[in-house]
């Protein structure tokens, strides 16, 4: 796509397909069912290696954000579902023998789980190359600093919109104010660079698209524009209420032409399609997961706060491995476990196919 910014020489915006050479993979590339290799990384039956696990360590949230949570909350689960700190980094330590590199943690929000910092201490000891986590910013006052010590390297914080009024109505709960103290407080810990997540929603937010970039240019904060995902629990998302990836890029770029940055050289197979203004100041980036899925190219698994692994955040069938943990398996039977669920991804999530059903959980329960 080649989009003229005013009065500038013309930007290539590139797909995510230029960019990364694939969005979705070949269903007929599939090896068969019963070859999965018992040694080496974590593959799939369509060649992606996972190097990339997310653990969700609570399902609670102190938001009720209105594209996640319903207003009255959700059933959170009990106590006793939720994995305890040695068996989160006990699959963590399994992960890593299969290959995993980087970890983020998330929730719900993960900064109200009780001693987070004394769980990332014990993630960071494992030896991952990364070790993130996305927050709603509200703890990081008190704990950026705490969790740098701990060994995070960096943090995501969400927020949806820069005018007080509005953040309140999507989010429900919390303050503005707050999370932009926030933001200040973990680039002082050294938490950078800092990324900030943006749901947008048409007609909703999308009017603050053009304020958001001028935002990332002014702090140096890399702004990501997310499409929504039908993951919400009032399950009211629709179609016409998705601002595609392509019309943010048109418009930022018909003020501050922007210029794609290209993959870094490790093949980093981030979601986001990164790019920077032609001035030099700043950088943003698009996650397209609805009109330009990057399943082709997808790294990930996830660990839910109740322990199951999931291999993709859309599919309907996940692996318990709270019942391995609690039932005296050995790390053997988990890391198998884990090469199972990976084995069994789909080659895309379908969110684009007439047939597709929203997942039973919702975001807050599996984490982002
Ligand atoms: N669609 C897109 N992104 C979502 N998030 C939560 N729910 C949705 C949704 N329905 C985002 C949050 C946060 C991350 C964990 O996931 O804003 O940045
Ligand atoms: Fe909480 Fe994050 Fe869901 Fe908002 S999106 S309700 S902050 S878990």
């Amino acid at each position: 796509m080649v989009i003229a910014g005013a009065r500038t020489v013309p930007v290539v915006l590139r797909s995510r397909a230029a960019v990364s050479g694939t969005g979705t993979v070949d269903p007929a590339t599939a090896r068969p069912e019963g070859t999965m290799p018992l040694r080496g990384p974590l593959v799939d039956r369509y060649g992606r290696v996972h190097t990339d696990l997310r653990i969700s360590i609570t399902d609670r949230c102190n938001f009720r954000c209105t594209y996640c949570m319903p207003e009255e909350g959700l059933p959170f689960k009990a106590r006793a579902e939720i994995l305890t700190f040695e068996e989160i980094a006990r699959v963590a330590g399994v992960a890593r023998t299969l290959g995993v590199t980087s970890v983020r943690l998330t929730g719900g929000e993960p900064l109200i789980r009780r001693s987070v910092v004394d769980l990332v201490a014990r993630i960071a000891a494992i030896g991952f190359e990364d070790v993130a986590l996305t927050t709603n910013g509200t703890g990081l006052d008190r704990l950026a600093r705490p969790l740098a010590a701990a060994g995070l390297r960096r943090v995501n914080i969400s927020c949806d919109s820069l005018r007080a009024d509005r953040f309140a109505a999507i989010r429900r709960r919390g303050r503005l104010a707050t999370v932009l103290a926030g933001m200040a407080a973990a680039e002082d810990a050294g938490l950078v660079p800092l990324k900030v997540n943006v749901v947008l929603i048409a007609g909703v937010n999308d009017d603050e698209i053009c304020d958001f970039a001028a935002f990332a240019r002014d702090t140096g904060r890399i702004v990501r524009f997310i499409e929504y995902m039908p993951l919400d629990a009032d399950h009211a998302w629709s179609r016409s209420q998705v601002v595609p990836a392509h019309e943010v890029l048109q418009r930022i770029n018909a003020r501050w032409p922007l210029v794609a940055v290209d993959e870094v050289p490790s093949g980093d197979p981030a979601p986001a399609e990164r790019y920077r203004f032609a001035d030099g100041r700043g950088e943003i980036g698009v996650v397209a997961s609805v009109t330009r899925p990057f399943c082709g190219t997808c790294n990930r698994l996830r660990l839910t706060a109740d322990g199951a692994i999931r291999n993709c955040l859309f599919s309907d069938e996940e692996t318990d491995v709270r019942s391995l943990l609690r039932g005296g398996a050995d790390d053997a039977e988990i890391a198998l476990a884990l090469r199972r669920c990976v084995w069994g991804k789909l080659p895309g999530h379908g969110i684009n196919d007439p047939g597709f059903l929203q997942p039973a959980r919702s975001m807050s329960m599996i984490g982002g």
